[in-house]
């Protein structure tokens, strides 16, 4: 089962894209980790993310689209992958679709995670990430057991640079932009499906495993 999690930066994409991935045995593939973990490892494709990422901008669509071709050829993507921020551009949307096609298979579903401007706002405005692992914490809705430190492997907790407001702002211009059109392709394709992103963590969780189901019982 091949899943993509779309949605607008804060929406939740990482959050519910862990869980779900563990449930469904699932390899998770986010394209901001894999960004921000070559820029810790001071790669060349790091540097080059980095220049971006800090403007809000989008890292070019031939970078992204071998960086995520890579990581699908992969022996362990052959049981399924969730894409959570990618495809961004439609030039990324038609890349995926190829590259499925080419290895016989399929993109399954597109779960739309919505979210309102002021809630996304919020929850950029108090998350922290482990500096180790990625995993997203919120000093309000979801803080860590012990304050500054990951639950899950002890790592470092941080605030993104790309969190301050300067540049939440423009990842929204680019989302809106950009990203925002690919609701329409997908919906064309009749493999959208909207989710109702607020409410707490559990309850969104609960909602995209019920737009899953049908996905699970279909033979392949
Ligand atoms: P990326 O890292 O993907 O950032 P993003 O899309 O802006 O999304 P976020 O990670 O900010 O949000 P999320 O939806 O994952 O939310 P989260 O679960 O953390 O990309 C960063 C940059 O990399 C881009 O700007 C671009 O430059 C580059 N890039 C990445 N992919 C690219 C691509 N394909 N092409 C080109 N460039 C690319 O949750 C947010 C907060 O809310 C957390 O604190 C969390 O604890 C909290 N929270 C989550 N769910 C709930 C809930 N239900 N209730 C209350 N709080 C919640
Ligand atoms: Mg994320
Ligand atoms: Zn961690």
């Amino acid at each position: 089962m091949n899943i993509v999690f779309l949605g607008a930066p804060g929406a939740g994409k990482g959050t519910q894209a862990a869980r779900v991935a563990e449930e469904l045995k699932l390899v998770h593939l986010a394209t901001g980790d894999l960004f921000r973990q070559a820029q810790a490892q001071g790669t060349r494709l790091g540097l080059l993310a980095k220049s971006y990422m800090e403007r809000g901008a989008l890292v070019p669509d031939e970078v992204t689209i071998s960086m995520v071709l890579e990581r699908i050829s992969a022996p362990d993507a052959k049981g399924g992958v969730i894409f959570d921020g990618f495809p961004r551009s439609l030039k990324q949307a038609e890349a995926l679709d190829k590259a499925l096609t080419e290895q016989g298979e399929t993109l399954d579903r597109v779960i739309y995670i919505k979210v309102s401007e002021g809630e996304l706002l919020k929850r950029l405005g108090g998350r922290w990430i482990c500096r180790q692992c990625q995993a997203p914490y919120h000093e309000v809705s979801s803080p860590p057991k012990v304050a500054g430190k990951c639950d899950r492997c002890g790592g470092e907790l941080y605030q993104r640079p790309d969190d301050t407001e300067a540049t939440v702002k423009k990842r929204l211009v680019t989302y809106f932009a950009e990203t925002a059109l690919l609701i329409d392709y997908y919906t064309r394709s009749g493999k959208l499906t909207e989710v109702a992103g607020e409410g707490d963590v559990d309850e969104v969780r609960e909602r995209i495993m019920q737009a899953l189901k049908g996905e699970f019982v279909r033979p392949r």
